[in-house]
């Protein structure tokens, strides 16, 4: 069986001490908590990476970056790299999101790069992947994510070192969630491709995460479906409360 993932996208959001607070909270709650089958990950802002791997480094609580360069190194003035993340015990990082898209004109091809950058240096990319109202209502939502996927997973290698996130551009901040069903379909039609562009065993390993407005009341029914591996959840992890209750559903 898959383990669970709960993945917190803090997104542009808290202050430092908002986000210390949040994870000197999160990690009393974790302390001698055995978790049976959830990773649970944070995704702070990069000026809190440090803060944050340095008080997790005890716990069981992984800590992720929202974006990375697709450079190595050099004069990308205001870039971070992967090999920054590595060297701050960064062990996961979101790319692909539909906000980084929209707003800063990522495409496949620089997801692509950013993939294999991430692997080269051993952080976990969570690749973000959806639809917009406009194509799902034009009966093309299958159609966009296998788009995304062969441009994104191009010559990308996956063994237990990349997890995928389906997030429909109209559930993210919106309130409105893919209900269950609606998800579970794109996420096993996601696990069949990866069986037929791999293989079944990589297939049945790739978590595959659902995001989009998820929060303590939708989530065990979500995650109640077979291919849904857990959530990316960005508003609802704001909240240490809601955060810690999602981990507690999940264990369940
Ligand atoms: P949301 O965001 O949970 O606030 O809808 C999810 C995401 O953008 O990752």
């Amino acid at each position: 069986m898959r383990d669970i993932i709960i993945a917190g996208n803090w997104k542009m959001n808290k202050t430092f001490q908002e986000a210390e607070d949040f994870l000197v909270d999160i990690f009393e709650y974790l302390h001698n908590k055995e978790l049976e089958k959830t990773t649970s990950i944070i995704c702070p802002p990069f000026p809190y990476l440090e803060m944050a791997t340095d008080l997790a480094a005890e716990s069981n609580l992984s800590i992720g970056a929202q974006n990375v360069s697709e450079h190595e190194s050099g004069a990308y003035t205001g870039e971070i790299s992967a090999a920054m993340l590595h060297s701050m015990d960064v062990d996961h990082c979101i790319v692909g999101h539909s906000e980084r898209r929209k707003y800063f004109g990522e495409t496949d091809e620089t997801i692509n790069k950013k993939i294999k950058m991430l692997q080269n240096y051993r952080i976990i990319p969570i690749v973000c992947i959806g639809e917009s109202l406009q194509q799902r209502e034009a009966g093309e939502a299958e159609e966009v994510i296998e788009t995304q996927l062969l441009a994104t997973l191009q010559d990308v290698q996956i063994s237990n070192n990349l997890a995928i996130a389906y997030e429909p551009i109209w559930a993210i901040g919106t309130g409105e969630t893919a209900t269950p069903q609606q998800a579970q379909k794109i996420h096993s039609f996601i696990r069949k491709w990866i069986q037929e562009n791999y293989n079944k065993e990589i297939a049945n390993s790739v978590p595959i995460l659902y995001g989009g407005s998820v929060k303590p009341e939708n989530i065990s029914d979500l995650l109640a479906e077979e291919d849904i591996d857990g959530g990316l959840i960005g508003g609802a992890s704001l909240d240490s409360n809601k955060f810690k209750k999602m981990i507690d559903i999940a264990e369940k």
